[in-house]
């Protein structure tokens, strides 16, 4: 594991609360044989204590604190060196540079290592690229964590509608953004509903990510490629942030029925993300820090998944599907 703070360590915590029903209905023991956090590291082939291990975060604020032998602090010389079957990559998103996690997951597949990444720096840079690279050296990349938090909005596109022929899909992909919207309805500005929000701890002290799109358009890209089967990067999405809304803008989106969202739009000729006026009765109009995704299908229509977007428990537990799921497939193999 590379990374160990919110998502990691929720991670580690599930894994500890749902041991003995992980064997029981899965028959998976899984070990965390290894975590590196931007300090130190932790490595034992047996599988670390993970109770220990939080406790030595939580004290020492690195997991370099379990214990006093000797370590490797370089993520990838602990990626190369440590026997593991996954690597799960748990490192801080950055849009611009997709570093570290892109150096951990190639590191990763050309050890023939699978990668789990929750981080949405790598795919959205690269995806098309990493996809080849996994096919290449005969492992698997998954990402469920990337996109909607806990909500399997990957796997909904991808398993409960096989065999039919997505044509598009449009969806609110930012839980802080949709959040600074549902309070400018209430009545804030945008100013207040931007504070609210980072008092609430949603928005970063740098909110750019969120307000300006970059999160939205990632997150579409990764949908983009891995749902409609696109090669595209962040560099092909059109995107406009939510900065330029104003109270005026809403309360007269609200006369005609409706509420702006900030929108992320995929389809034929589209590949957008803007602020957009939708029907107050569209299933997709959610309020608060919900996320909710739209998808058209040739055949069965029309179906909306809604759900939290981000936390840690939530994304954990996406970790943990995309761990069945690489088991299953070997078995399967
Ligand atoms: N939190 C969510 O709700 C959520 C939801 C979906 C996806 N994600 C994504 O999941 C990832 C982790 O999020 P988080 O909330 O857990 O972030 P976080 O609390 O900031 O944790 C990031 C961890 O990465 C470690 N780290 C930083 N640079 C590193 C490096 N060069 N090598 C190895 N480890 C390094 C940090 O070490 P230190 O502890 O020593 O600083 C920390 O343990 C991010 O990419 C995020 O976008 C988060």
């Amino acid at each position: 594991m590379v990374g160990f703070g919110v998502v990691g360590q929720s991670f580690a915590k599930l894994l500890l609360s749902r041991s003995a029903d992980l064997y029981s209905e899965h028959g998976i023991k899984p070990r965390i044989v290894a975590c590196v956090d931007n300090k130190g590291s932790a490595v034992a082939p047996a599988g670390l204590d993970l109770q220990r291990l939080l406790e030595a975060k939580k004290t020492k604020s690195t997991v370099g604190a379990y214990d006093k032998g000797k370590k490797e602090f370089d993520p990838v010389q602990v990626i190369e060196n440590v026997e593991a079957e996954v690597v799960l990559e748990c490192s801080p998103t950055d849009l611009s540079t997709g570093e570290p996690g892109t150096t951990h997951i190639i590191s990763a597949m050309r050890n023939g290592k699978h990668v789990i990444s929750v981080n949405k720096g790598p795919l959205a840079l690269a995806f098309p690229s990493l996809i080849e690279l996994a096919n290449y050296n005969g492992v698997m990349l998954r990402f469920s964590g990337t996109v909607g938090g806990g909500t399997p909005i990957l796997e909904f596109a991808k398993r409960c509608l096989k065999g039919d022929r997505i044509a598009s899909f449009r969806g609110i992909l930012n839980g802080t953004t949709n959040y600074i919207l549902s309070k400018m309805e209430e009545g804030m500005d945008y100013e207040s509903a931007l504070a609210d929000s980072k008092q609430k701890g949603y928005a970063e002290a740098n909110p750019s990510l969120d307000i300006d799109g970059f999160d939205a358009a990632a997150k579409l890209v990764i949908m983009a490629n891995w749902v409609m089967g696109m090669k595209v990067t962040m560099k092909d999405v059109k995107r406009t942030g939510i900065s330029g809304v104003r109270s005026a803008n809403v309360k007269k989106a609200a006369e005609g029925g409706n509420a702006i969202k900030l929108i992320a739009t995929c389809d034929s000729k589209r590949l957008d993300v803007a602020p957009t006026e939708v029907a107050k009765k569209d299933p997709i109009c959610v309020n608060g820090t919900l996320n909710a995704v739209t998808f058209s299908s040739e055949h069965s229509g029309q179906q909306t998944i809604i759900g939290r977007g981000a936390g840690g428990m939530e994304t954990a537990s996406a970790i943990l599907r995309d761990l069945i799921e690489i088991r299953d497939t070997i078995f399967e193999r």
